[in-house]
């Protein structure tokens, strides 16, 4: 497949950054492919482990001489390392490098919540969505990025349409939708193109939408990670200070053992976990009233208690959730007084309790 006219000027003008070994970075061997996108552009450098710091003028000069011809464009530059470090294990080696960084916070934000879950189509935007407005009317200021870059829903889900703009090329303005700032990785990267990010450059430039964007200040800002336990999660809880997670599963065993992996991978990575989600959790019929659990109800309340986690409540399958979800009028704000939209608000206050510094003057 022939390079895109971009991309081609892009590896052009990278002939002019030199790398540290001798070279440019246009030959460099760890350079990725260059990724051209309607509003962004992106490409990886990948360095052995400890070169990191060596790299960090490479990656300025790269993202500069590449804005000069991204046409507009908001260019994200990653650095990646690999995992072993350079000569490790060999006699005389020097002692391994110090532990990977310490989770930072991301500047104006006062907590940040990863939505997660062990499998897709759980309804993890639904609940991301619907508990950031839950918890915007109980007077927080709140911001949602979605992180879900094979599975992008949040602008639709919120009837966003467009590119984000920038500030002076460098950060990202969020959007805004009722009363919510967010951002979305997803018309970063056009649909063809999510299986070229897999892995660490994904995550990187992840970790860089993150940290770029002008959030201001936020109370909370809730991920909505993509499904699964992969590189994505593992990378943003080990960078990022995160308050905790939240794992929605719907009922059924095999999801429930997906959500199960989910639990264990924060316990791993030290993220608390501030509960479970039972989403889907019965239907009532609107013609009857009558409740049917249909994938038999239930299920992850007991889960939480095996896995000594709390349980933070259950939200119906309702075909207003799903309806408003497609309307982009999410049902929290459409219609904020149903059986619906109060279970996502009780969840959402077991969330605040959940986070002290949250809960503090919004319970
Ligand atoms: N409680 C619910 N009641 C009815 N439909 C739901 C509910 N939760 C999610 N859905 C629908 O299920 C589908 C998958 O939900 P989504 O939030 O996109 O899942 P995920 O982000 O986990 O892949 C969507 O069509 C959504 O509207
Ligand atoms: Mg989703």
């Amino acid at each position: 497949m022939s390079e895109n006219p971009v991309a081609l000027a892009v590896r052009e003008a990278l002939k002019k950054v030199p790398v540290p070994g001798g070279g440019n970075l246009a030959n460099y061997p760890g350079l990725s492919e260059i990724i051209v996108t309607p509003s962004a552009l992106a490409l990886a450098i990948s360095v052995e482990a400890g070169m990191e710091g060596a790299f960090g003028p490479v990656r300025a000069a790269a993202t500069e001489a590449a804005e000069e011809v991204a046409e507009g464009r908001k260019v994200l530059v990653s650095l990646t390392a690999d995992n072993a470090p350079a000569g490790a294990g060999k006699p005389g080696a020097p002692p391994p490098q110090a532990a990977p960084s310490a989770p930072r916070p991301v500047e104006g934000i006062r907590n940040i919540i990863m939505v997660a879950s062990g499998k897709g189509g759980v309804g993890k935007s639904t609940c991301s969505v619907n508990l950031a407005l839950a918890l915007k009317d109980k007077g927080l200021k709140v911001g949602v990025l979605d992180a879900d870059l094979y599975g992008p829903s949040i602008p639709k889900l919120l009837g966003i349409e467009g590119k984000p703009a920038f500030r002076d090329e460098k950060l990202f303005l969020p959007f805004e939708a009722f009363g919510l700032k967010t951002m979305s990785i997803g018309p970063m990267v056009e649909a063809d193109q999510a299986v070229v990010w897999r892995g660490p450059m994904a995550s990187s430039a992840l970790r860089q939408l993150l940290r770029e964007t002008e959030w201001g200040e936020l109370d909370v800002l809730i991920i909505d990670l993509p499904p699964g336990t992969g590189d994505i999660q593992i990378s943003l809880g080990q960078s990022v200070a995160v308050a905790g997670a939240v794992i929605v599963s719907t009922p059924q065993d095999l999801a429930l053992i997906d959500a199960r992996r989910a639990v264990n991978m924060f316990k791993r990575m030290k993220v608390p976990v501030l509960g479970l989600i039972e989403n889907m959790s019965y239907f009532v019929a609107p013609d009857t009233g009558v409740r049917y659990d249909i994938f038999g109800h239930g299920g992850a309340r007991d889960e939480a208690e095996k896995l000594g986690i709390p349980f933070l409540g259950e939200v119906p399958l309702h075909m207003a959730i799903r309806e408003q979800s497609d309307a982009g009028a999410p049902v929290v704000f459409a219609h904020p007084d149903s059986a619906e939209a109060q279970a996502f608000s009780r969840i959402a206050s077991a969330m605040l309790e959940a986070v002290p510094d949250l809960s503090e003057g919004h319970l």
